[in-house]
C-alpha cells in the first residue's frame, strides 16, 4: 500500500476532481445537452463525457504514469500498479430525465486492492471519502454503517440492469423476496450513491447484479471502511470485477443472503 501521506494526496486530488465534475453536472442539469444511445435504454450524455475528460485530465496531470479504467473511454495504461476506476456520472438515466439523483464516483486501486474512494453527490453537496485503513467520511466527518436489525426493520436498495427486458438474470425474483422480507426496498437509480448511503447508515443494505467496476469500486471501499460487510451473493469474497454484489451493515447480511438464496431457487 502507498504511505498514508501518498493516500491523502491521491484522495485530495480525486476529491477536487469530483467536486469540479459535480459542479458541471449541477450547472448542466435541466439545461440542453446531447444524448446518445449505448443500447435501447442505456444512455450517455455529453455531460457524462465532459466529466470523464475533466476527471482524467486532472488525475493524469497530477499522477502521470497511473492507469485508468473509465466507463466511457475504457482502459488506459493498464500496466501501471495504480488504476483509477471512474464513473463520471452514475445515474445517467436520472440525469437525462432531470431527476436530481446522480453522482461522481472515483476509486483508486493499487496492485488490485482498493486504496481510495470518493463519491460526490452535487445536488446535496455531499462528498463521501475513504482511504484504505483510514475510515470513511462525509464532508470530513466520520461515518459508520447502521446497527439496525433484523431485516424486517431494515431499509435496503437495489437496481436493475439495462438488459432487464432481454435477459432472465433481471433481479426481479430477488426484488420480490427482499421486498417481502425488509421494511422497504428503494430503487433510486445510482448504484454508487446506494453504497455511499449504506456507508453512512442511511440504508442498511444493498444488492445488485451485473454492475461494472466503476459503479461499485468507490462505494465498496466506503462500506468496508464504515464497518460494513461486502460479499458476493453466495456470501463469499467479492471483488469489484464480480457480477453480483451484496453490501450491508453486517447485522442483516445473513438474512439478505437467505432471501437471495430463496429467490435463486425460485428463478
Ligand atoms: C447505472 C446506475 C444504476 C444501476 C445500473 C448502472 P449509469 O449506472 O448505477 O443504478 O442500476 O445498473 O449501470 O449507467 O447511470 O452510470
Ligand atoms: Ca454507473
Ligand atoms: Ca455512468
Amino acid at each position: 500500500m502507498p504511505t498514508e501521506q501518498e493516500l491523502e494526496q491521491f484522495l485530495a486530488t480525486a476529491s477536487a476532481a469530483a467536486l469540479e465534475a459535480g459542479k458541471l453536472q449541477k450547472e448542466r442539469l435541466w439545461g440542453d445537452f446531447a444524448i446518445d444511445f449505448k443500447g435501447d435504454i442505456d444512455l450517455v450524455t455529453e455531460v457524462d463525457r465532459a466529466c470523464e475528460e475533466l476527471i482524467i485530465s486532472r488525475l493524469a496531470a497530477a499522477f502521470p504514469g497511473h492507469g485508468f479504467l473509465a466507463e466511457e473511454e475504457g482502459a488506459k495504461r493498464s500496466d501501471s500498479r495504480y488504476k483509477w476506476i471512474i464513473d463520471p456520472l452514475d445515474g445517467t438515466t436520472n440525469f437525462a430525465h432531470g431527476f436530481p439523483w446522480f453522482c461522481v464516483s472515483i476509486a483508486l486501486e493499487f496492485q488490485g486492492e482498493l486504496a481510495v474512494g470518493v463519491i460526490y453527490h452535487c445536488m446535496m453537496d455531499e462528498l463521501f471519502t475513504a482511504c484504505k485503513g483510514g475510515g470513511a467520511f462525509l464532508n470530513g466527518r466520520p461515518i459508520r454503517v447502521s446497527t439496525r436489525t433484523p431485516l424486517r426493520r431494515a431499509l435496503v436498495a437495489t437496481g436493475f440492469p439495462y438488459d432487464v427486458a432481454r435477459d432472465n438474470e433481471n433481479n426481479f425474483a430477488n426484488f420480490f423476496e427482499l421486498q417481502l422480507a425488509a421494511r422497504g426496498v428503494r430503487r433510486a437509480g445510482a448504484a454508487a450513491l446506494d453504497l455511499a448511503y449504506v456507508a453512512a447508515g442511511r440504508l442498511d443494505g444493498y444488492w445488485e447484479v451485473k454492475l461494472k467496476p466503476w459503479d461499485v469500486a468507490a462505494g465498496t471501499l466506503l462500506v468496508l471502511e464504515a464497518g460494513g460487510r461486502v460479499t458476493n451473493q453466495e456470501g463469499a469474497g467479492y471483488t469489484v470485477y464480480d457480477h453480483r454484489i451484496l453490501a450491508s451493515n453486517g447485522g442483516i447480511h445473513d438474512e439478505m443472503l437467505e432471501a437471495l438464496k430463496r429467490a435463486g431457487s425460485a428463478r
